[in-house]
């Protein structure tokens, strides 16, 4: 969920990139000239990528110019989607599912350690500026719960340990893998199959 107010610490000036510019043409391209605005949701997407991970006034400025829309009405567009951040994330944004099935399934031990690893508060950047963390609610990966998802990736199958591993390599700069940490495909059940364990019942496809 975005935080509610647009940052006042924006930078002064914000363009997009020279390939992102030619990408946002292509698309303005598909639109009549007075249906611009119809951009602003993937053309606010991609801003937010390229201005470190959320959304400030300069954006807001930028946008509305190249869309003839009035700040106001961009604004509005950040304010009521969740997939805008409205303040610094830093470079690793991390939100964890805390919704009944993740909940039931160890949710608490991962907010606890985010709390211990990155910031007490939610939506607070880490000492270091690199993390902040927020609680979400379902990201649609409950049969792999708990989860939560950093940046564009999903971690599934989570207990204390792994995500307090995750963090630390993050932080040391190291790769992780996403996708689930207990070595399950998919949403697979762990073991053997319970069902569906002939084949023949399906054509033997994978
Ligand atoms: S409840 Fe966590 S992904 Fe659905």
């Amino acid at each position: 969920m975005a935080i509610s107010k647009i940052t006042k610490d924006s930078a002064e000036a914000f363009a997009f990139s020279a390939p992102k510019l030619e990408w946002a043409k292509k698309q303005l391209e598909k639109y009549p000239a007075d249906r611009k605005q119809s951009c602003v949701i993937p053309f606010l997407w991609e801003a937010q990528k390229e201005n470190g991970g959320y959304v400030d006034a300069a954006v807001v400025r930028y946008l509305s110019d190249m869309l003839d829309m009035a700040e106001i009405r961009v604004y509005e567009v950040v304010s009521f989607y969740t997939m805008f951040n409205t303040a610094p994330v830093g470079e690793h944004f991390v939100q964890v599912c805390t919704t009944t099935p993740c909940w039931l399934r160890g949710s608490d031990e991962i907010v606890k350690v985010c709390k211990n690893k990155i910031a007490r508060a939610a939506n607070t950047l880490s000492e270091d500026g690199k993390f902040s963390w927020m609680e979400v609610e379902c990201l649609g990966a409950c049969a792999n719960a708990p989860m939560v998802q950093i940046n564009d990736n999903y971690f599934e199958d989570l207990d204390e340990t792994i995500m307090a591993e995750i963090l630390d390599a993050l932080a040391e700069g190291k790769d992780v893998t996403p996708g689930s940490q207990k070595g399950r495909k998919s949403s697979e059940p762990f073991g053997e199959l319970t069902s569906l364990s002939d084949p023949a019942l399906y054509g033997g496809a994978e």
